[in-house]
């Protein structure tokens, strides 16, 4: 665990230079905007610790799969989230001496993530060997207003010397992944260009053929007037620069400022690429650097307004929830429907492959309530184009009519992961997708989804749930075999309580929204009956079957669900006895020694009593808590959210508060010791549920908006804003009770501790506190 960061409530800071820390900052202060996202690395060179990585949303490459032993059913290949053009460089020289933090002295040094308004800032003062001063204040963001676009003010002032500063403002493609897994490089230059104070570099994707035109243009400031400068071209493969030299006087600061555009042939013609990417380049820099930030605190004031929470007495979450936010809504802008968001958004390579069930479970709620509706929408469109390829998946391992299997991984649908127990055995994902199209359908309301889309993939998934069970003729009921369950420190187990759940509840939900696409849209109903050769009677009699006579473990002694059979054979140890030295298991253990052991990764049972909550009464979930807890060791970030939900939920405030910190926090204070691969981006929904769904207790149930809230005692007020149905609401928690304020145009009944309020537009609504359990 880390605590370097400075606390501050809009504004995430580092003071001084520590080079130890680089790579963990080149993840925190990360910037995005749902088209292109980059790591903080450094404008000028650096020669040391370092990750590089910029990326472009939905451009990626298939590395050819590596493993040991090959299996039947395995995937060819890992689609990896590409390392694309470095298009921030701008090289500093002053003489025969290259500006390098590496082997300068560094002091003042700062960095400023700026939340509220959208930017990175950095500021420091090098001294060179020769001891020549210079201060530099570099300013940067990528724009979430012209999104192909992101743009650089680089501000450079001589403190003790006058002289030429030598710049090259480049554009470099010739990169790699650190991941590449037979030390590859994925891009190829199809061409590069320059001219006057623009470059352009066009590369191409092996095998994928994506085309991506990377384009620059410089502006240099002196004395608040522009220099004509001389222009020089660099090129080299890959590799595009505008050269120029500037004479600057002690005191005086010269600004560069650099606007850099991505365009893909996801979006255009790949011929055309360079002068559509010269068009936006007129565009942004026509505004100039000042006009788009303007325009940028705009945009992110739009998206606070939706989606902030304020925290008030305590400074470190605040600052902790605000950058989950920020980082998610960096990551999915919700405009393009064949866009997902990776584990690791655009902060890292880890986790190659975009698209795992973390989206449907975790992000889609936080994206309902924070976003317009279309942006969870695409989510589900997402799954949707990918039907095919999940049923294409299926048939290759042994299913038919039409079964689908979504992948673990992907991002284009096809399978990437390729290890047998998750590839084949952790199929509870496509039982996350199903859920999420319930979860928003009960959101929004938009029961037309299932017609125009919905349908199609339920019946899918339920078809498969029904070739996966088998009967077993010795228990006389369904049973579901090798099954690894969301706690991935177990394999090959049989009857996964969740798992097992999760497929009933699929096929009972798909019969049922069978019946309602046939009697709201009887000629939608006939089409999908044609092209799913669908059988109703027969298939939806059959999951109904299924469900009535599945066999779920069960401990009658403890009253208890049974993760899967045979659970309690192992021996009970609970993790406060664990020795610290061993932590986390998956560094220190075998992986024998994990898979013989208790400890539960993540939310298992408890992610199944999550997601069906209203069907267990308190008691219940009391005693699969206080049994499942106390054996899970957290090791992936998904589990501490739903840990706070169900904490919360039974009035474990003291659990449901620390759960929360350790989501809120884990990647500012670095508590996994992994933030340098990148940021837990999926996991940061789950700590705006946490507050939402476990401080606030939201959820839907009836069409109807419902909360029970209770304040932390660390914590003197909370308030966030959602939008329901259109309605944007304000729910504000403290010391009194609970504010509830509609901001719109509209009427909204809201359940608060189960009785009903309505809340008259752009009017409040009080209501005390209440012993909630
Ligand atoms: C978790 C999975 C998750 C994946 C990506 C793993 O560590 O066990 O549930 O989908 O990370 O976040």
């Amino acid at each position: 665990m880390k605590n370097y960061i400075k606390a501050d409530e809009w504004n995430i800071i580092e003071e001084g230079f520590d080079p130890d820390l680089n790579k963990i900052s080149e993840s925190i202060f990360s910037i995005g905007n749902g088209h292109m996202g980059q790591r903080a690395n450094f404008e000028e060179a650096y020669s040391g610790e370092t990750l590089q990585g910029n990326y472009v949303a939905g451009v990626y490459y298939p590395d050819k799969t590596r493993v040991g032993w090959w299996k039947n059913g395995y995937p060819e290949y890992f689609a990896k989230v590409l390392n694309a053009a470095n298009w921030i460089g701008i090289d500093i020289s002053i003489g025969d001496e290259k500006l390098d933090l590496h082997s300068c002295k560094v002091t003042d040094f700062k960095r400023v993530l700026n939340m509220r308004e959208g930017y990175l800032q950095r500021s420091f003062i090098a001294e060179l060997p020769s001891g020549k001063k210079l201060a530099i204040n570099a300013k940067r963001f990528c724009s979430i207003v012209d999104e192909e676009a992101g743009a650089i003010q680089y501000a450079i002032t001589p403190l003790n010397f006058d002289g030429a500063l030598s710049v090259n403002a480049y554009i470099d493609g010739d990169i790699a992944n650190q991941d590449s897994n037979y030390d590859e490089k994925f891009w190829e230059q199809v061409n590069n260009d320059s001219e006057g104070a623009d470059a352009y570099l066009t590369l191409i994707t092996k095998k994928t053929a994506f085309v991506v035109c990377t384009g620059s243009r410089v502006a240099i400031f002196q004395d608040g007037k522009p220099v004509d400068a001389s222009y020089i071209p660099v090129s080299k493969t890959k590799y595009i620069a505008t050269g120029f030299t500037v004479k600057a006087k002690q005191g005086q600061e010269t600004i560069i400022y650099k606007y850099a555009v991505n365009v893909t042939s996801q979006n255009y013609n790949a011929d055309e690429l360079t002068q559509v990417c010269k068009t936006v380049i007129d565009r942004v820099a026509a505004k100039g650097f000042e006009q788009m930030l303007a325009e940028q605190a705009e945009a992110w004031k739009a998206k606070w307004n939706e989606s902030d929470i304020l925290i008030e007495g305590d400074v470190a979450a605040q600052q902790g929830i605000r950058f989950n936010i920020f980082q998610l809504c960096q990551t999915y802008s919700g405009k393009d429907d064949r866009l997902n968001i990776g584990p690791k958004g655009f902060t890292g390579e880890k986790y190659g492959g975009s698209t795992y069930w973390d989206t449907e479970a975790y992000c889609v709620p936080f994206y309902l309530a924070t976003a317009p509706q279309q942006v969870a929408k695409n989510l589900l469109i997402y799954r949707y184009r990918q039907l095919d390829k999940a049923i294409e998946n299926a048939t290759k391992l042994g299913f038919n009519n039409g079964a689908a299997l979504y992948p673990m991984v992907t991002m284009n649908g096809e399978e990437c992961h390729n290890e047998w127990e998750i590839t084949f055995e952790e199929i509870h994902r496509n039982g996350a997708i199903a859920y999420a199209i319930f979860n928003y359908v009960r959101y929004t309301g938009d029961k037309d989804y299932l017609n125009e889309y919905g349908l199609e993939v339920l019946v899918g998934i339920a078809r498969f749930w029904s070739q996966r069970v088998n009967w077993s003729g010795a228990r006389n009921k369904f049973v579901m075999l090798g099954i690894t369950g969301p706690n991935e420190y177990e394999n090959n187990i049989n009857n996964n309580w969740y798992t097992s759940t999760l497929a009933c509840w699929c096929m009972d939900y798909a019969a049922e929204v069978v019946k309602q696409v046939k009697s709201s849209d009887p000629e939608k109903y006939h089409q999908l009956v044609e092209k799913l050769d669908f059988n109703e009677l027969e298939e939806t009699s059959f999951w109904n079957h299924i469900s009535e006579n599945m066999y779920f473990p069960k401990d009658e002694k403890l009253d208890i669900f049974l993760q899967q059979d045979g659970f309690l054979d192992k021996e009970i140890i609970p993790v406060k006895d664990l020795d610290p030295k061993d932590r986390p298991l998956n560094q220190k253990w075998s992986w024998d020694r994990i898979l013989r052991s208790c400890y539960i990764k993540q939310a298992d049972v408890l992610q199944g009593i999550y997601f069906f909550m209203d069907k267990y009464d308190t008691a219940t979930i009391q005693r699969n808590y206080n049994f499942y807890e106390p054996i899970t060791v957290h090791e992936s970030s998904l589990s501490p959210c739903v840990h706070a939900i169900i904490a919360a939920k039974i009035g474990l405030e003291e659990d449901a508060y620390k759960f929360y910190l350790r989501t809120s926090r884990l990647d500012l204070d670095d508590y996994n010791n992994d933030t340098e691969d990148g940021l837990h981006i999926t996991s940061m929904a789950g700590t705006w549920m946490s507050v939402v769904e476990g401080f606030a207790g939201m959820h839907v149930k009836d069409d109807r908006l419902k909360f029970s809230p209770f304040l932390p005692a660390q914590w003197k007020g909370y308030s966030f804003n959602i939008t329901f149905r259109g309605i944007l609401i304000n729910i504000k928690v403290d010391v009194e009770g609970i504010h509830l304020s509609n901001n719109s145009a509209s009427d909204i009944t809201i359940d608060v501790f189960d009785e009903p309020h309505t809340i008259k537009a752009g009017t409040n609504v009080f209501v005390a506190h209440r012993v909630r359990v």
